[in-house]
């Protein structure tokens, strides 16, 4: 132990107090031994510290930040730097915000396009997700403070998040849900990691033996500190147990009590508690040395807008370009449409909103642009049904322009933390529109606004299609210079896009039934699946077009890497991402047909040729065997290609890899759907063979009496009248704000009510209502009104005279 000799001074309530939050943002300070609290702080694409009213929603305002584009934007860039230099600006403004401990990045993987988080995440592949997390992490931890990797793990929804058991098998887990966190754990040296709300095969991942001690701990070595999801803790010793060391926000001491409960009773042995109040120590006075000399408190905010801007031109993605109808050309008239031209969508909903600096928006940047614009009409309503008046004002004004540039997108209530879209379309009035100008001007450039896939059936209508995603404060002068070409578009996509949602491979256990999600498509999610499936789909991982051309040549391939040549064969200077995939010849254990693993972002001038080197590295010919129960490899060809995206090769060569022999691991017969790659729709018994045990039931027990692990959604079925009754009122809630069209105060409902297990009640209100008090409520819930009023009553007396007594 580091702080042996503060952890002797310690009382047993000292170090317990440390384990939980102080409030809702900052940890426990204990003045008597010069021990202060620290500040943790969201987000991941910007700082959002909350210098009054505190809230995990997005709710109230935080100070200003630059709002730097989103992680499901950047992941497009592909450039791991640009990753570490935007973690350097971050963890500037953190420092100037005296934060210790930033939230991010979010690293769970794109398991299906609806999850309403995955904005906020970077990609559908684990090495692609992890390279460019672990380059956040540096960046920001190179002042001084923390980085916080999250959500671990399996976090890939957000409908029921804080009680959806996940079942998946062990085979998957590592391969694909884990490894972006164990590159973040073991190359980006996070200091700190977030556990989820979710569990994990039948335990809350913050009390998950294996994945918090045998994983994390044992295998990657990891001595930082893990901090559970706001109000995500269940049973706090058992967390302790597991080596979830710090509880947020504040429970007001409550969990404190049952720590040093479980200590007296032998249920928590006393080391335990202190390799976790050692860890804490560590968090807390490595990264509150910066703030111990002088430091910056403010940072120039046109340079970081301006960096915002140039991770925006990297990461934006240039879908279709047809004629070459970009970049324009000098003189072209154009008209601007679409209401996100005015009000631009740049980030997303709940917890990551950042207040940002300074906001630019087309109209304005399009002033003293060079671009020859006839007009601007907003088309549709953002929230709103068809309205023909916007439309026929918008074609009109089409009809004087060369070029339309018809800026459309999903809007902030259709993306959010804590729900799940309902289906992949962009919404139908914005459809109308295009079809509209269609037949009045084709020379149409949509401009997308979205964090995640969308269903393009009308891609065929525009020339030019640009996807902006989520790209922060000053996307929307970056998406311009790309337009007139300044900049030359190198993004490519971190995620596939399917034809329609119906092709995706979880589509039929998306997002599970009330108690859990079978993960039965196992590792074939995004281009894994789309690849081995033969399944067709509109844009492939890996896609991006520039306003040059590449040629790949010579390859040559050693036991350490590939080497090829890159030549920029076009007139404009640009960036390539060449992309090295890896495919087992052997069909002995089922796999993927191909795999990322190794990616480069190169600059070249016209007519420029470099040579590109991709090392192999400890993942390239790695799987997880379930018998030895270990990474081994498999003796095998392995055929090494390199692409301009996953499905357009360019170059391939093979290589021998000797194995290490390890048992097989499955039973081929057994296994028809994982073999041939067809995973969309396995049934039950396959999926057991696979996980090796029988699935758990998947939906609610009527039968029992509701618990603390049990949602407020499950009073539907409540013993209880009054429950039901306070059921059917929070739907119609829901129901009534979404008719008269507050879809985000009714979103509001869904995240923080419908969803939220009982125990959630205690652990979010800071003590205002305790466990106590609650199980008070479960009796009226169940059935006894009268006597649960009495209990709540009396426990809330008895815990106010406490409050008295302590001060
Ligand atoms: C989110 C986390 C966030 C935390 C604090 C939770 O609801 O899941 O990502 O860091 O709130 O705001």
């Amino acid at each position: 132990m580091k702080y042996k000799d503060i952890i002797e001074k310690m009382t047993i309530e000292e170090k317990a107090s440390l384990m939980s939050g102080k409030d809702f943002w900052q940890t426990q300070d204990i003045e008597r031994l010069g021990i202060n609290n620290i500040f943790l702080a969201d987000g991941p694409h910007g700082i959002r510290k909350q210098a009054e009213a505190a809230d995990h929603l997005g709710l109230n305002e935080s100070l200003p930040a630059t709002c730097f584009p989103t992680a499901a934007t950047v992941a497009n860039s592909w450039n791991t730097e640009l990753g570490e230099k935007i973690g350097q600006y971050l963890g500037e403004e953190a420092v100037a915000q005296k934060v210790n401990v930033l939230l991010g990045p979010g690293i769970n993987m794109k398991r299906d396009p609806l999850c309403g988080r995955n904005f906020e995440y970077f990609s559908e592949d684990p090495y692609h997700a992890g390279k460019i997390a672990a380059g956040y992490i540096k960046g920001i931890q190179s002042h001084g403070i923390s980085a916080c990797v999250k959500h671990f793990a399996v976090n890939n929804q957000e409908e029921r998040r804080m009680s959806i058991d996940t079942i998946v098998d062990e085979r998957t887990l590592r391969e694909i849900y884990l490894t972006a966190f164990e590159i973040a754990v073991k190359e980006g040296n996070t200091k700190t990691v977030m556990s989820s709300y979710n569990m994990l095969n039948g335990a809350y991942t913050n009390e998950n033996i294996h994945l918090m001690r045998e994983i994390l701990r044992d295998e990657w070595n990891y001595d930082g500190v893990v901090v559970t999801d706001w109000g995500g803790s269940n049973d706090r010793v058992a967390g302790l147990i597991a080596g979830n060391e710090l509880e947020m926000p504040t429970t007001a001491g409550e969990t404190n009590k049952e720590i040093i409960d479980a200590i007296k009773s032998g249920k928590l042995k006393e080391e335990v508690l202190d390799e976790a109040v050692d860890r804490i120590l560590d968090l807390i006075f490595t990264t509150e040395e910066v703030f111990n000399k002088p430091y910056k408190t403010e940072f120039d905010v046109k340079e970081h807008h301006q960096v915002a801007q140039e991770v925006a031109e990297e990461s934006i993605v240039l879908l279709k370009n047809e004629g070459n109808i970009l970049p324009l050309k000098d003189g072209i008239k154009v008209a601007t449409i679409g209401d996100f031209a005015e009000n631009p969508r740049y980030q997303g909903a709940g917890s990551s909103i950042v207040n940002p600096t300074v906001l630019d928006n087309t109209l304005e940047c399009i002033e003293g642009s060079g671009i020859v614009s006839v007009g601007y009409e907003p088309g549709f309503e953002r929230y709103g049904k068809k309205n023909q008046n916007k439309i026929d004002r918008a074609c009109a004004l089409a009809k004087e322009a060369d070029v339309v540039l018809l800026y459309i997108g999903l809007d902030e209530a259709t993306e959010a933390e804590g729900l799940d879209r309902q289906n992949m379309k962009i919404p139908q009035n914005q459809i109308d529109l295009l079809d509209a100008i269609y037949e009045v001007n084709p020379n149409i450039v949509a401009i997308l606004s979205c964090g995640a896939a969308v269903e393009m059936p009308w891609i065929d209508k525009v020339k030019g299609l640009l996807h902006g995603y989520l790209n922060g404060q000053a996307g929307a002068k970056a998406i311009l210079r790309i337009i007139k070409g300044e900049v030359n578009p190198s993004g490519k996509l971190a995620e596939t896009y399917p034809v329609r949602y119906e092709d995706t491979p979880a589509f039929h256990h998306f997002p599970g039934k009330e108690v859990s999600v079978e993960y039965r498509e196992a590792m074939y999610i995004g281009y894994r699946y789309y690849d081995s499936a033969n399944v067709e789909v509109r844009f492939p991982f890996g896609f991006g077009l520039s306003y040059t051309t590449f040629d790949y040549s010579d390859i040559q391939m050693d036991k350490d890497g590939v080497t090829f040549k890159l030549t920029n064969s076009g007139e404009v200077a640009g960036m390539e991402i060449a992309q090295m995939y890896v495919a087992c010849q052997s069909n002995e254990i089922f796999r993927p047909k191909k795999e990322l693993k190794g990616f480069k972002k190169v600059f070249l001038n016209p007519g420029e040729t470099q040579t590109v080197t991709i090392p192999f590295d400890d993942k390239t010919f790695r799987y997880f065997n379930v018998k030895t129960n270990q990474w081994e490899v498999e003796e095998a060809n392995y055929t090494i290609t390199i692409g301009a995206s996953s499905v357009d090769v360019r170059l391939e060569d093979t290589i021998f890899i000797e194995g290490t022999n390890a048992p097989l691991p499955y039973d081929k017969e057994k296994l028809p759907s994982y073999y041939s790659g067809k995973a969309n729709n396995v049934s039950e018994d396959e999926f057991e063979t696979l996980l090796g045990r029988k699935v758990p039931v998947s939906t609610w027990d009527r039968s029992k009496p509701l618990g603390y692990n049990d949602t407020i959604a499950q009073c539907q079925y409540a013993k209880g009248g009054f429950a039901r009754f306070a059921f059917r009122s929070i739907s119609f809630s829901h129901w009534f704000l979404k008719k008269i069209g507050k879809r985000e105060t009714a979103n509001l409902i869904m995240m923080s009510v419908y969803h939220m297990p009982f125990r959630g009640v205690a652990r979010m209100t800071g003590g205002i209502i305790n466990m106590p008090m609650l199980d008070g409520i479960l009796m009226i819930v169940n059935g006894r009104f009268f006597k649960g009023l009495r209990h709540v009553l009396k426990e809330r007396s008895k815990m106010l005279k406490v409050a008295k007594g302590n001060n």
